[in-house]
């Protein structure tokens, strides 16, 4: 055997979510990094993860990050709140070393709690996001290490991802849940300036819940922030960069009907997508 190692060929950016709410930060990464080839996968055939328990995300998780590794990708996104508060550090941590310890996943709360410091007056928080991110405690968590001065406040809305998911975000019928959850969390704490959309599915839902939030409160999406800070990885880590093919090529992929999330995400990203079915092993 001679010494030469094979090149290694450069893959997508593969980005993960359990559905269609990892296409809100998708747009805003592809918009600001445009030259990249990306690889979607929604795993919509088990959303929503955001009730399951930790073993359960973990492992679905695990799951897709191997499938996008298969397809070629040396970087994945968790573009899902829900497994980068389950998942990503034992992903980071138990399997990438075994499965390929040069593959990187990286997670986007820690991106997104980073913005708000400069966000906040009051210095009042609130987080609405999955039963799941909010049962993790990783918002409070990461947002103490950089802002220990901030007050958070959470609220599950376990609904919000079930609506998105079957197409009834714009309905009447999904008043009704979106005040519920956005009064449940500003009676808990009247101060709060500033609310962090912690799942990726709720931008979808943006226009109800602004509906129901009093104007002066601040409503925080994700996308810009993950974008921006992907940018930024990039160009600290040129040898991860060499990796992330640039051919300006998209792929989306779902565990469930091809059909239903070209028709679905072709809506919301404004434009026709070919979609491939996947099945994972
Ligand atoms: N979009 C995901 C998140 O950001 C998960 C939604 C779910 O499947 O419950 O948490």
């Amino acid at each position: 055997m001679s010494g030469i190692k094979a090149p290694v060929a450069p893959g997508p950016i593969g980005i993960f979510d359990s559905g269609y709410g990892g296409l809100t930060i998708y747009r805003e990464i592809e918009e600001l990094l445009p030259q990249y080839d990306y690889l979607y996968l929604g795993d919509n055939a088990r959303t929503p993860y955001g009730t399951r328990s930790f073993d359960v995300v973990y492992e679905f998780t695990r799951q897709c990050v191997k499938h996008l590794f298969a397809q070629g990708c040396h970087l994945v996104i968790l573009a899902c709140n829900t497994a980068s508060a389950k998942a990503l550090r034992s992903i980071q941590q138990v399997d990438l070393p075994v499965i390929d310890p040069t593959r990187r996943v990286l997670g986007i709360i820690r991106p997104t709690v980073e913005t708000i410091g400069d966000v906040t007056v009051s210095r009042h928080v609130g987080i609405l996001a999955t039963e799941g991110t909010i049962k993790s405690h990783s918002y409070p968590l990461e947002i103490q290490k950089l802002y220990p001065d901030i007050v958070v406040n959470g609220e599950a809305c376990p609904m919000w991802v079930p609506l998105v998911e079957n197409c009834e975000h714009n309905s009447r019928g999904a008043d009704y849940f979106v005040k519920r959850h956005v009064d449940n969390l500003l009676s808990r704490d009247p101060q709060i300036d500033t609310i962090i959309l912690g799942c990726t599915h709720y931008p979808m839902l943006i226009e109800k819940i602004r509906q129901f939030v009093p104007a002066g409160v601040r409503i925080l999406t994700q996308g810009a922030a993950v974008a921006a800070s992907l940018k930024d990885y990039l160009a600290r880590h040129p040898e991860m960069d060499a990796l992330c093919s640039k051919g300006g090529g998209r792929v989306f992929s779902t565990t469930e009907s091809d059909n239903r999330f070209r028709e679905q995400a072709s809506r919301y990203l404004e434009q026709h997508i070919d979609v491939e079915h996947v099945i994972l092993e």
